[in-house]
């Protein structure tokens, strides 16, 4: 062979072992891209390692447990079982430890379960509690504090946040106290994910099927994709709209707030993962999604929610709370009478919901925002209100006829603080909440 054709075989040898390299380079990273893309799209990471205590209570919706472990852990989730004596009556211990391939836990009073992973440590170790099939008579107990067996008593001692899966018959689910539990346990913080409507097991049909194993994995994706964001593990209480000031049964004092500022706010913070409990007077809204909405009329009553939803990292007053009340709101409607002047009203004056908020001591949030509606005087009047409420920071906006601010979508406000005034541009009601929200992500953060 002659000296250039062995150049030439070498070269090409090279060529195609430079290609073969490219090639097994280019796949590979084609490969990763397509597992990226797969393990995002199916939002499996938010659930990676994650571990999920699964209390497991009497219904015979528990027979669906063992394909929600197997879906649960598909997820790169893991499974620890908890089984009331209710429950084994449908599922057994066995077929819950071989799918979690861990132990089942279920008798509050063994000496070895205490020894190898008290109860307390059950709750340590797990990311979030998940009772399903959660029957009435557990949520009853955890409404009520009560704590006889090992379920009730890892969720009576328990810190983390709590998902219930309710599955019962649909009049239990109707029952009236059924469902002051169930709203007891939201405005703790309970999430519900479902029930739903169906056939039952017993023959009727109705509200109280649990929701299936894919649609619980789906709840507690949501979850998990939440705790990523910045607000997750605060509370915020919002308060909107007006509020109505009765003179009799019939007829009220009352103002032009429409409530679409502050429902925005309670929108913002709950989207950016904050528990949000919105308090709102009567509005035309529909109740913002993934919020505790608590209905009111008078500002007497809008400080109770308040008080009651209590305590809270933030506090958002956006209420055009009414100053004063009249002092005396007869129960029966005053009568015209022919040849006697019109009633004179003597009216008093409301608690100060904001002003309370600020000085409430060890239950203070930690930050308290106001609204200074005005309409002169804009930032001098705001600057003084911060100073007289005592609160962190003051939104203030030129509520004006002229403006619209009122009833309108949009609102041109200046956040005043301690650092000093900012104006912002005028803007959309949600744009302003979802900027207000960042801004106070951005103090929590700056805080850790
Ligand atoms: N506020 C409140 N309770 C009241 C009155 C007002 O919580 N009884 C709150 C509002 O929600 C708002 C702030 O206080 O965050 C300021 O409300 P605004 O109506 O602007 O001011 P007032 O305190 O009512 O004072 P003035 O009417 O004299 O401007």
């Amino acid at each position: 062979m002659v000296a250039d054709d062995k150049r030439f075989i070498n070269i090409a040898f090279n060529v195609v072992l430079i290609a073969k390299t490219q090639f097994i380079y280019y796949l590979q990273l084609i490969l990763v891209i397509c597992f990226a893309y797969t393990f995002t799209a199916t939002g499996s990471w938010v659930m990676q390692s994650k571990q999920v205590l699964l209390i497991v209570s009497g219904g015979i919706a528990a027979i669906k447990i063992p394909e929600l472990i197997r879906r649960i852990r598909e997820q790169g989730a893991n499974v620890r079982c908890v089984l009331t004596k209710g429950g084994e009556q449908f599922v057994t211990p066995l077929s819950l430890a071989a799918l979690s391939e861990d132990k089942v836990y279920g008798d509050l009073f063994s000496l070895t379960d205490e020894h190898e992973m008290g109860h307390i440590n059950l709750s340590r170790d797990a990311d979030v509690l998940m009772v399903a099939p959660a029957s009435a008579d557990l949520m009853a107990k955890m409404a009520a504090g009560l704590a006889d067996d090992l379920a009730s008593t890892v969720l009576l001692a328990t810190d983390k946040p709590v998902i219930c899966v309710p599955s019962m018959n649909v009049r239990m689910w109707e029952h009236a106290a059924t469902q002051a539990n169930v709203e007891t346990l939201k405005s703790r913080g309970v999430i519900m994910v479902g029930p739903t409507e169906g056939d039952m097991a017993c023959g009727e049909f109705g509200m109280g099927r649990m929701v299936e194993p894919s649609e619980i994995v789906d709840a507690l994706k949501t979850f998990f994709g939440d705790t990523a964001k910045p607000l997750h593990g605060r509370h915020a209480v919002v308060t909107s709209g007006p509020t109505y000031e009765a003179i009799d049964p019939v007829r009220y004092i009352a103002n032009r707030s429409s409530g679409k500022q502050g429902h925005a706010i309670a929108t913002a913070l709950a989207a950016l993962g904050c528990r949000t409990t919105l308090v709102t007077g009567p509005t035309q809204l529909a109740d913002p999604a993934g919020c505790t909405v608590v209905h009111i009329e008078s500002a007497r009553d809008m400080l109770a929610a308040v008080n009651a939803a209590l305590p809270c990292d933030i506090a958002v007053c956006a209420a055009a709370v009414a100053d004063w009340r009249s002092a005396d709101a007869p129960t029966q409607k005053i009568k015209k009478q022919a040849g006697t002047p019109p009633p004179a009203l003597e009216m008093v004056e409301n608690p100060d919901i904001l002003g309370i908020l600020s000085e409430a001591g060890n239950k203070r949030p930690a930050l308290v925002i106001g609204f200074a509606a005005e309409t002169n005087d804009i930032q001098e009047n705001a600057r003084a209100k911060r100073h007289r409420k005592g609160c962190d920071w003051i939104v203030a906006n030129d509520v004006s006829p002229a403006t619209g601010t009122f009833a309108g979508d949009d609102n041109t406000v200046h956040l005043i603080t301690a650092e000093g005034a900012e104006d912002w541009p005028k803007m959309t009601k949600a744009k302003v909440a979802s900027q207000l929200a960042a801004r106070i992500a951005q103090y929590f953060e700056a805080a850790e």
